[in-house]
């Protein structure tokens, strides 16, 4: 069902277009669900997921358990659509919304941000995630890991980039019950990209590889920390005194479960990061991770329905509160200490503008490192990551980072 769900809105778009062309008065929304999945499966793919006489008659079926008048409708609908689909497919070619998949304001938004990038983020919305694994290295390492797994049939390469030096890329997905070592607290699920928050955090840059002990008993808050991968990144690699905030309590739950498997702690608070006055003690942080809530528009291709749900006007609101959230927190930072911002987003209002409004309004703030030229690793092929077997990986998440200095 989640498969067939997630292609449904991956190819929703042009699922719609279709189903325009073909029912000009759209049908009750249970119907409707049903028409436009049987699109989406039905639409052109390389690799189509199911035959076309399956499809029509699982759709006819499953209409059928409701009425018999609807079964009929969904049969002359599908069965005319493979009658014209190769017109139809033409005659959308040159419609955004079939082309795209994305909303029009969403890709409007890219085409501003990215130009020319914009199509090829969009088609890499539509391909199916990878599976990264982070390596817990108090308790194996990578090697140990990736033999373990290799004995329950699942093939897993290293990343050859010095920073990623716990991540392990799956060739197949598989269900994280299926890993072993999953339950001993060995390895977590966590993208590529997201795993260099913590190396950047504890003070490696691209060009500077250092011993993460060095940050051993540095005071840190890891603000927005629900589910808790960073939070756990952070403390597999550092002996820290680490405060793990989320606004969110069931969320924050999983935080304490999360620490729980991989044998780590640290100290729990469901609060608002934007209220210090509300939990903080007064002693400053070392080091604060401040992993915003955002659109996510950079991991589209692991939630195919946030680029449908999201509204035009979320992106500014979501901006607004991510500034709000960096300024209440930039003065809880001991002087020389350093502030990593993270969205897991590819529109600049939530990166490249939020840093420099942020700049704007705090001067003692510099930027201490800073990924790519713009702070945005877009998930596109020149973010892949090298394997040690000389090959390249998909490309990882789409992020936005920026490590902000506060000086002596
Ligand atoms: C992007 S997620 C964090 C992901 C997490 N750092 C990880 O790596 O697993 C953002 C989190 O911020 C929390 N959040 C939203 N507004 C907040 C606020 N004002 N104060 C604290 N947490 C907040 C959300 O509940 C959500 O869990």
């Amino acid at each position: 069902v989640q498969a067939i769900s997630f292609h449904t809105l991956r190819w929703l778009g042009a699922a719609e277009a279709v189903r325009e062309q073909l029912v000009p008065r759209r049908p009750a929304p249970a119907l409707d669900a049903l028409l436009l999945t049987a699109l989406a499966l039905l639409w052109p793919h390389s690799q189509p997921p199911y035959s076309a006489h399956t499809l029509v008659n699982e759709a006819v079926t499953a209409a059928g358990l409701r009425h018999a008048r609807e079964a009929g409708f969904v049969n002359a609908v599908l069965r005319r659509y493979l009658r014209e689909a190769p017109a139809l497919v033409q005659r959308l070619a040159t419609d955004p919304r079939a082309r795209f998949n994305h909303p029009a304001w969403w890709a409007k938004t890219l085409q501003h941000d990215w130009g020319p990038l914009a199509e090829p983020l969009m088609a890499a919305a539509q391909v199916h995630p990878p599976m990264a694994l982070r390596v817990n290295r108090r308790r194996a390492t990578p090697a140990e890991a990736a033999a373990r797994l290799q004995t329950a049939g699942i093939t897993a390469r290293a990343s050859r980039d010095p920073l990623l030096d716990s991540c392990l890329l799956l060739d197949t997905p598989v269900p994280v019950t299926r890993l072993p070592g999953f339950d001993d607290g060995w390895l977590s699920v966590q993208d590529v990209q997201a795993q260099r928050a913590a190396r950047w955090l504890l003070g490696d840059s691209d060009d500077e590889a250092r011993a993460d002990r060095a940050a051993d008993g540095w005071r840190v808050l890891d603000a927005c920390a629900a589910p808790g991968g960073k939070t756990a990144h952070l403390l597999e690699r550092a002996t820290l005194d680490l405060l793990a905030l989320d606004s969110d309590a069931d969320r924050l739950s999983r935080v304490g479960e999360t620490l729980e498997r991989l044998g780590l702690t640290a100290q729990l608070k469901a609060a608002d990061a934007a209220q210090p006055d509300a939990w903080w003690d007064g002693t400053p942080f070392d080091a604060i991770l401040l992993d915003a809530p955002c659109s996510a528009s950079g991991i589209v291709r692991r939630h195919p329905d946030i680029r449908w749900l999201r509204r035009p006007g979320d992106i500014a609101t979501l901006a607004a509160a991510q500034l709000r959230l960096l300024g209440a927190l930039w003065p809880l930072l001991k002087p020389g200490g350093r502030l990593l911002l993270a969205t897991c987003s590819v529109f600049r209002a939530e990166g490249q503008h939020l840093l420099d409004a942020f700049l704007q309004r705090n001067r003692d703030a510099t930027v201490g490192w800073l990924p790519g030229r713009s702070g945005h690793l877009l998930p596109l092929p020149d973010n892949a990551t090298p394997l040690d077997d000389g090959t390249t990986g998909p490309p990882g998440d789409g992020f936005f980072y920026a490590l902000l200095l506060k000086p002596r």
